[in-house]
């Protein structure tokens, strides 16, 4: 098969747009079950029509496309329409925004490996990935999941087995005309050291560009999706922006090949307040090889939510907290952001 989509050229222009301008991804890509956890959290009711009018809300945000290149959707959202019955991919792309979807099934339990997953959903992807192609969608999204503790994990079991996935993943998406989005997400939860996270990411992503290599994947046509390194959430080391930044980029320039046009990093649990400082601090330190941004699902969502508490009444004040963090994480890029902005 053979269609204009298909061309390379096509696919790094994509992927230049998404990191372009001192913009970022809002991924509001989570699975129904994923979704209704936090909706509990949030005493929201957990149904199919509160969770369209949640991302219908965020999709027409006043401004949004200022600071926003692109959001990513799940397979539900991706088929639903707007009050007004709008299909939402057309929403977000008459709103100047580029569609994406997240493809993969889901961490399955590794086997032979206790608390360990791997990412399932390539059975059947290529089709997949069309019928997505013609909903709108311009990149996709896979993310591996790999936990991380102070004594043995991860294994190479569960790099390699997640490593090879996503570039089976990423080859399918370029196939099919979509920039793919590679995520390998080394967790931040748990108490492990700074310097642990920095080896387990480092050895994860050594993993990944060579299984890309070995795929066949072309590197100017896809985003990576980074952890940023950190110490471990729930333990008590808190690393200072500046200590993030060092680490991360530093991690980075080892092992991420500068022929990648953009990473754009997940949040991963850090308040939207640490995620924006933290990115700032790596974009004061100087030249690096590839842009870099963000693609924040809970970083850019979770004022929002709380505040929208699934009222309508509260949809602009919500949508406001949205444009809030938006704008923060879009300054960071520039190096403008400060903890003034937070108060302002
Ligand atoms: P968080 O920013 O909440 O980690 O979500 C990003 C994402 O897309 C996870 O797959």
């Amino acid at each position: 098969m053979k269609t204009e989509a298909l061309s390379p050229e096509l696919l790094t222009e994509t992927a230049r747009a998404m990191v372009a301008d001192g913009k970022g991804l809002l991924a509001m890509d989570e699975s129904n079950g994923t979704c209704n956890r936090r909706f509990g959290s949030a005493g929201i009711s957990q149904t199919v029509e509160m969770r369209r009018a949640w991302r219908e809300l965020l999709l027409t945000t006043p401004g949004l496309s200022t600071c926003i290149s692109g959001v990513i959707l799940y397979d539900e959202t991706i088929r639903q329409a707007a009050a007004d019955g709008m299909p939402l991919p057309r929403v977000a792309q008459d709103a100047g925004l580029l569609v994406g979807i997240k493809v993969d099934t889901g961490a399955k339990a590794l086997a032979a490996h206790p608390g360990e997953t791997v990412t399932e959903g390539l059975d059947g992807l290529r089709e997949r990935l069309l019928s997505y192609f013609k909903m709108g969608a311009r990149f996709a999204k896979w993310r591996g999941v790999i936990a991380l503790d102070d004594m043995c994990l991860p294994t190479r079991a569960c790099t390699s087995a997640n490593a090879h996935a996503l570039a089976r993943y990423a080859a399918l998406c370029q196939e099919a005309g979509l920039v793919p989005i590679v995520e390998p997400e080394v967790l931040m939860d748990g108490a492990q050291t700074q310097a642990r996270c920095q080896d387990a990411t480092e050895a994860v992503l050594r993993s990944v560009f060579e299984q890309l290599l070995l795929q066949g994947v072309v590197l100017e046509a896809m985003i990576l999706k980074p952890n940023m390194v950190i110490a471990g959430l729930t333990g008590t080391a808190r690393n200072t922006a500046a200590e993030v930044a060092d680490a991360t980029l530093q991690c980075l320039r080892r092992v991420v090949p500068a022929a990648v046009p953009g990473i754009m990093f997940l949040s991963g649990g850090q308040s939207g307040e640490e995620a924006s400082s933290r990115l700032n601090a790596m974009h004061v330190k100087g030249e690096r090889p590839w842009p870099l941004s963000f693609s924040f699902g809970r970083a850019l969502q979770h004022p929002a939510l709380d505040i929208w508490a699934g009222r309508e009444a509260n949809r602009v004040t919500a949508q406001q907290a949205l444009m809030h963090r938006a704008r923060c994480n879009s300054a960071a890029l520039k190096g403008e952001y400060s903890a003034a902005m937070e108060a302002a």
